[in-house]
């Protein structure tokens, strides 16, 4: 079986992030979305994956590379614009050929893989198969009606009345009957070529489309609190032997006076002093953390450096830095961003970049 992974299109939701680099290479527990993407087409045996890249394409090469360290081959497939879901499936209709495939949206975590539903397909042989999960507002994704024995009755994408609560999530499988059905639609009311359309299609043709539901935890990291709640979940299950049991590791530095709590990660060549980490907690390679409070729920990424500060709940991404503010939460801190307190001062100073957020104390 092949891989699609669509990692186009242009991530607004994820601004100012996605301003500098694609929302799939925003990581997630220190690992990046697309990367827990390629991990779990790895573990069903994929050894051919097409990777679907807009504007940030050459970010993303560099980041994955020729997709060895997954053990597969990778072409890289550019998308002028993003002109849908069922657009990327037509602009890798050479690729794929007539094999079978699993499209994989880059900006998904699936966090128990995607092995059961890739065994179901090879088992119940559909045109197409898809994964739902039940979700409290099904207006922001494509919705399907399934019956009793897994069959796709009808699909509808971001309906403004949904019928029923089941969207459709990251994992597609399809034979190459999809082909037929991308060649045949038309770009939806908002301008794009909708998967959900070309699923419709089959269906309407008569071709078997059944949906499993997945039993996993799932998010679409599009959003910025998605993506926090995402690494909080990713990060529950760090260092754990599978079975939920804890397993501290520390590959850097701790010094004595440094109180550690709960599952903490200490990646190799990073320094922690006079801290106090409350896991789950990763500290990215090469990061100083001095006379901190950090966690729970806390990611930092490789090379930043911490110092006198306290924050929980949040993301720091490479190279940032973090002196002499000590309750940040809920945040998301961008590549070599600084984040200081203003000796003597009196007022917050803010030097932000466009469509960022920041919210103080009143
Ligand atoms: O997360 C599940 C939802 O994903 C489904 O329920 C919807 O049916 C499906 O349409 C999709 O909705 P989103 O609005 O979340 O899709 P998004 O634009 O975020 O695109 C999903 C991934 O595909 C993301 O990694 C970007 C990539 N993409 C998207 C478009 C439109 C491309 O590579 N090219 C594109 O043209």
């Amino acid at each position: 079986m092949k891989a699609l992974v669509l990692s186009g299109g242009e991530g607004t939701r994820l601004r100012p992030f996605t301003y500098s680099m694609a929302k799939q290479l925003v990581p997630v527990a220190n690992k990046p979305v697309l990367v827990h993407c390629l991990e779990n087409l790895r573990n069903i045996g994929v050894k051919e994956t097409g990777i679907v890249v807009g504007g940030h394409g050459a970010q993303i090469e560099e980041a994955i590379g020729d997709g060895s360290r997954f053990g597969m081959r990778i072409t890289y497939l550019r998308q002028e614009a993003p002109l849908g879901l069922a657009h990327c499936v037509t602009l890798a209709a050479e690729f794929l050929g007539d094999d079978e495939f699993v499209m994989y949206l880059g900006d998904n975590i699936l966090a128990e893989g995607i092995a059961d539903a890739a065994a179901e397909f090879r088992r119940r042989r559909p045109a197409a198969q898809l994964l739902v999960t039940k979700v409290a507002d099904p207006r922001q994704y494509g919705v399907a009606e399934v019956d009793a024995d897994g069959v796709v009755r009808a699909l509808v994408e971001k309906p403004t009345e949904p019928r029923g609560d089941l969207a459709v999530i990251g994992a597609y499988f399809f034979t190459s009957a999809v082909h037929e059905a991308t060649r045949a639609i038309r770009p939806s009311a908002r301008g794009e070529l909708e998967i959900t359309d070309a699923l419709q299609y089959l269906i309407e043709g008569g071709w078997a489309v059944t949906a499993q539901e997945y039993d996993g935890y799932w998010k679409d990291t599009g959003k910025i609190d998605d993506l926090l709640e995402c690494n909080r979940v990713l990060l529950e299950r760090l260092g754990t032997d599978g079975a939920g049991t804890a397993d501290p590791m520390a590959a850097g530095e701790i010094d004595a006076t440094t109180v550690v709590e709960g599952r903490v990660v200490v990646e190799p060549g990073a320094r922690v002093t006079g801290s106090h980490l409350t896991g789950p907690v990763v500290i990215g390679a090469g990061s100083v953390v001095r006379d901190c409070r950090i966690g729970p729920n806390v990611a930092v990424g490789r090379d930043c450096v911490l110092e006198s500060a306290g924050i929980e709940n949040s993301i720091v991404l490479e190279g940032a830095s973090i002196t002499d503010v000590p309750e940040l939460s809920g945040c998301v801190i961008g590549r070599w961003a600084r984040v200081s307190a203003q000796d003597g001062g009196s007022h917050n100073r803010l030097i932000i970049g466009d469509h960022t957020q920041a919210e103080v104390p009143v």
